[in-house]
């Protein structure tokens, strides 16, 4: 039995709790700080996860056997690198990465050379500094457009710009390296070339020796309906991804996945926890967009429901060293999620407004992330309110269930895609 601390707070970790609470393997389950929809699974702790210290404390005080962290900060931070130096904190099972592994999503330039030495197919690219600007531009004139220049570190998802002309590209690599339009993050910046495609997310657990393949997923970023608008956290996901058939993922596990792991033990990286494939289809060949070190939002609320098998034992087996000893049962249906937002989202918008119909959905799991308070009639507090998932044999009945409990959940301001999946209809 095990005491377990998942960190984060949203529709990804509520998600996590879910799992995690069916678990006959987890005795307690504590998430800082959560939201209104992990204190159903769960009991919501009031810590600071980027102060570590503090973290350490509240593992110590409640016996805690293993943490789950949701976001990927702490872990580009350093807390695996924290827990594991400290004697009285390294026997805690920590499912995450240390933060050499970490830097696979924590600097771009790092990931892009990372792939360069391992022969991991990506786009074509350079780094460059403030140092070495005018080589930059002098790069984007030998690219066709449209261009795709991102900061180096952390921002917030909003690191990536792709300019249509050369002037605006030149422009912005002027803006990020000299104006620092991203502060640090964008010290170093990698120019690429565009690639053609249809994205999707696949995702392995890894225990620093082997692998295990997770359910891939297609994730929606634009708040717009057929793709249009400004990006988004994620407007909703379907999983399985129809036209990640046999033959593509083969091609994933074998160009991608596997020279990825074996590059990080090749390099010395000790690689526990989620890996998350940010892939374009280029006329059936994928290529790496980026690497994250942790699980997608809003992708966790359609995969973590395709797994059958013990997501303890999962966890338990990829910190410990063990997952080649386990299987990992995928269920054949597909999942639908849909994601309610606040009305303005991803720009302004208003929150503190009552949600209603929360017990009238059928046939649907619930995630939530932007809600706070308890009971049934929890307040919206953040961009992203819930995801709202269906399974079923067929995608269209999943899609069915997900937007016929859409429309009964309300809110003042209440905004959803109506066309998630139905780009994949008929793949
Ligand atoms: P990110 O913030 O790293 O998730 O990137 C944002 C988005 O930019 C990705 O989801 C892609 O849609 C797009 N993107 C990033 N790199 C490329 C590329 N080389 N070619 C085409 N689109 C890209
Ligand atoms: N859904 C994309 C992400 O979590 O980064």
């Amino acid at each position: 039995m095990m005491q377990i601390l998942i960190l984060g707070s949203g529709g990804r970790e509520h998600a996590l709790a879910w799992k995690i609470a069916q678990s006959p393997r987890c005795s307690r389950l504590f998430i800082a700080p959560g939201n209104a929809g992990t204190s159903l699974v769960g009991e919501n702790i009031d810590l600071q996860i980027h102060d570590f210290e503090s973290v350490g404390e509240f593992v110590q005080k409640h016996r805690i056997d293993m943490i789950v962290v949701g976001p990927e900060e702490p872990l580009v931070n350093g807390i695996a690198d924290f827990f594991a130096d400290n004697p009285d904190l390294r026997h805690v099972l920590m499912v995450g990465p240390r933060k050499t592994g970490a830097a696979l999503e924590g600097s771009k330039a790092f990931a892009k050379e990372f792939m360069a030495r391992n022969g991991i197919p990506t786009a074509r690219y350079r780094s460059f500094s403030k140092e070495t600007l005018n080589e930059g531009k002098t790069f984007l004139e030998t690219l066709p457009a449209p261009y795709v220049l991102k900061a180096d570190g952390l921002a917030a998802g909003k690191g990536v710009v792709i300019s249509s002309t050369l002037e605006e590209a030149k422009q912005t690599l002027d803006d990020m390296l000299v104006k620092e339009a991203f502060g640090k993050a964008s010290a170093t910046v990698v120019v690429e070339e565009f690639l053609q495609g249809i994205e999707l997310s696949v995702f392995a657990i890894a225990d620093g020796k082997s692998y295990h393949l997770l359910p891939s997923a297609k994730d929606y970023k634009r708040v717009g309906e057929k793709d249009t608008g400004p990006n988004t956290g994620g407007m909703g996901a379907i999983s399985p991804v129809p036209f990640a058939n046999k033959d593509f993922m083969d091609k994933v596990e074998h160009r991608v996945v596997k020279p990825t792991i074996e590059g990080l033990k090749k390099e010395g990286i000790h690689y526990c926890g989620f890996l998350f494939f940010g892939l374009m289809n280029v006329k059936g060949d994928p290529y790496v967009i980026e690497y994250n070190v942790r699980l997608g939002d809003p992708e966790t609320e359609a995969i973590l429901p395709r797994i059958g098998s013990d997501l303890v034992s999962l966890l338990e087996a990829a910190a410990r060293g063990t997952l080649h000893s386990l299987k990992v049962d995928i269920l054949p249906d597909y999942a639908a999620t849909v994601v309610l937002v606040s009305g303005g989202y991803p720009g302004a918008y208003e929150k503190g407004f009552a949600v209603t119909g929360i017990e009238d959905v059928k046939d649907s799991m619930l995630f939530f992330a932007g809600l706070k308070g308890e009971g049934k009639h929890p307040l919206t507090s953040g961009g992203r309110v819930m995801a709202i998932t269906s399974l079923a044999p067929e995608l269209f009945e999943a899609l069915r269930r997900s937007y016929e409990n859409a429309g009964l959940v309300d809110y003042m301001g209440k905004y959803y895609r109506r066309d998630i999946g139905k780009d994949l209809m008929g793949h």
